[in-house]
């Protein structure tokens, strides 16, 4: 296969994006535990929570405690949420040393997401990320429902690259593409990304998928043929999103990495290391993991 990368660089979302939709809370110490094991693993970028509303997100409700608690590694990006100005001053005082601003290229679900229109959305995240830039903390953007949203339905790839472009030009140095309710397909996943290409340089784009439809590996595929070499993923397929109904967690980091090895492109993770702390979360949690990669360990550890 031609235009493969030969590495790929893993943002691990679980902390966040996974364990802000599992209903069954952890203490900031499992968090802590989860974070340090999959740093441990080899993985070098964690979003480690979110400074946002807690009556909206009460598992993210103890980030500033998680932030406190955790040795932190230098090479390591820990990363948290952020929606707004007082999220940002949140971060500050944790020193936080990168925030992730979000926007959406769905109206109805920067509506239901973020009480606010996609261009009030923008407005505000200029200003976070101006302030952030000032303070030298470095500002990742995502843009949600770049496949589909659960209220909308269809979105327009061209939605997404405006939204895309703006987040570049505001000062994100990265921007990821979020399909937040997991309903892309390959050729799906293909236009968006060719659309979104024609705006941004694609090595300052990555990729999110949910797993929701069970396609987040083919198109991931797609992506890193089409030239992109950072993906995010959730260890052990943890959580989902709260205000998007019936999507289900991110794909597993396991089932990545055991795909990428697979092409012989490095990730720097140990696979085996990793599935451990995917094991330990999801006994915390009462279930077990949702990956393929991890029940495929764990049935080899049983023989
Ligand atoms: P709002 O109602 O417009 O704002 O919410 P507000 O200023 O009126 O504040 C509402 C309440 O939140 C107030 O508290 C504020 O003090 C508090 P109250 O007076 O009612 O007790 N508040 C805050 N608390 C802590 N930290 C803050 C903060 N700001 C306000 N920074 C707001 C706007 C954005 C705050 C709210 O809608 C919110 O927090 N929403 C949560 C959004 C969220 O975290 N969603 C999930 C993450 S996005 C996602 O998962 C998608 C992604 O993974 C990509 C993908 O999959 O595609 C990134
Ligand atoms: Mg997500």
């Amino acid at each position: 296969m031609k235009n493969l990368p030969s590495r790929v660089r893993v943002v691990e979302v679980g902390p966040r994006d996974g364990l802000q939709n599992e209903p069954c809370p952890v203490s900031v110490e499992t968090k802590v535990t989860l974070i340090e094991a999959l740093v441990d693993a080899g993985v070098q970028a964690v979003e480690c929570g979110s400074f946002v509303s807690a009556k909206r997100i009460p598992q993210m409700a103890d980030t500033a405690a998680v932030f406190q608690r955790l040795r932190r590694k230098p090479d390591v990006s820990y990363t948290a949420l952020v929606p707004n100005l007082r999220g940002l001053e949140a971060a500050v005082a944790c020193g936080v040393e990168e925030i992730a601003v979000f926007a959406s290229a769905s109206e109805s679900f920067s509506q239901s997401n973020i009480q606010c229109s996609i261009s009030e959305s923008l407005r505000r995240l200029g200003e976070v990320t101006e302030r952030a830039t000032a303070v030298q903390i470095r500002v990742r953007g995502y843009v949600s429902c770049v496949l589909g949203c659960p209220f909308q339905g269809e979105i327009a790839p061209s939605a997404v690259a405006s939204v895309a472009k703006e987040l570049l030009a505001m000062g994100c140095y990265e921007i990821s593409l979020g399909d937040t309710i997991g309903v892309g397909t390959a050729l799906k996943t293909r236009a968006m990304l060719e659309q979104v290409a024609q705006g941004a340089p694609m090595e300052r784009l990555a990729v999110h998928f949910h797993d929701t439809w069970g396609q987040a590996l083919a198109n991931v595929l797609i992506a890193l043929q089409a030239g992109i070499a950072t993906v995010d993923a959730s260890v052990a397929g943890l959580g989902g999103c709260p205000y998007a109904p019936g999507a289900t967690g991110n794909l597993a980091t396991e089932d990545l990495v055991y795909l990428l090895n697979g092409m012989d492109i490095e990730t720097g993770i140990d696979l085996e290391k990793l599935a451990a702390a995917g094991r330990a979360i999801s006994h915390a949690l009462g279930r077990e993991p949702v990956s393929r990669a991890a029940a495929a360990i764990a049935a080899k550890g049983a023989l």
